[in-house]
């Protein structure tokens, strides 16, 4: 197809009911590798903090959908999402290139499991990612039940390189200043952010410092306890499954939103 007749299309795209059609509001790049963008809100969207949702581009007959966690929190007016760019990937190599003012479709239903009320009460939740699964956790931490809920928050991101870091560093420094949040996560949050593949002040992946300590020592925190600590998880299959196998060694169970437990997964999604 070519660039004029996916315009065309984009301009006189018939909505289905299911779907919304939102304007692009702004896009950074962070690397070539991430990049973050928000999009306009339409009145009558809800989700959950932490929930995905399907989003396209209306630039076939068909678009390809897919799962993308909200980053921005309930109670924003636009929404954010951050992405990986995918040389060939089906909706990231057109996704990677949009601009302000550019349409987004957005299926109407979010849904997923890295949601408060999928946890059990508890003193400590331990938010742990790697690359853009950090995504939903940027919309917890921005939630205000949040800190009603859990006395402290620890949130982790493994990436390989230090300015894969950026948009969760710039996010956290920012809540200082932020007027509903700045108090509320003023000493309960702590950012432990580690590379893989580039020198940084704190290097090796989530996992294998959780299964040496190192994490837990570095925090000054005890080692996770079922009776105070929660966890959600959001990162790669291999990731996902081996920090699973951690918690579980550490005593903690795996909730859902009908069965509330003590830990819960959702994998970042890829496209
Ligand atoms: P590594 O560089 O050692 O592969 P990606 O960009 O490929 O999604 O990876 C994001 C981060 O997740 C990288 O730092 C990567 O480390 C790390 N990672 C990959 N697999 C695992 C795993 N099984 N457990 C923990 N971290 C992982």
């Amino acid at each position: 197809m070519s660039e004029s007749a996916m315009v065309a299309i984009g301009r006189d795209y018939p909505i289905a009911d299911n779907l919304f059609a939102e304007r692009v509001v702004s896009v950074r790049h962070y690397t070539d590798r991430l990049f973050s963008f928000r999009i306009t809100r339409p009145a009558s969207f809800r989700f959950r903090s932490g929930e995905f949702v399907m989003i396209g581009l209306p630039n076939a007959e068909k678009p390809v959908f897919r799962a993308y966690s909200i980053a921005s929190p309930a109670w924003d007016e636009e929404i954010e999402f951050f992405s990986i760019k995918v040389e060939n990937g089906p909706l990231t190599q057109h996704l990677q290139k949009i601009a302000p003012g550019d349409r987004v479709l957005m299926r109407k239903k979010p849904t997923g499991t890295l949601v408060l009320d999928a946890l059990l009460p508890g003193r400590r939740l331990y938010l742990l990612s790697t690359g853009t699964g950090v995504a939903p956790f940027a919309s917890l931490i921005r939630d205000p039940e949040t800190y009603e809920k859990f006395e402290e928050v620890v949130l982790v991101q493994t990436c390989r390189l230090r300015a894969e870091l950026d948009y969760i560093s710039e996010l956290v420094a920012g809540l200082a200043d932020d007027p509903l949040i700045g108090e509320l996560s003023a000493g309960k949050l702590s950012l432990y952010t580690t590379t893989t593949r580039e020198q940084s002040q704190r290097m090796g992946r989530v996992t294998d410092l959780m299964r040496s300590g190192r994490l837990f020592d570095e925090l000054g925190l005890p080692p996770i306890s079922a009776d105070t600590d929660r966890a959600m998880i959001c990162g790669s299959m291999a990731m996902l499954n081996e920090t699973k196998d951690i918690l579980e060694a550490f005593g903690l169970v795996e909730g859902a939103n009908n069965a509330p437990a003590t830990f819960v997964v959702e994998r970042a999604f890829v496209g």
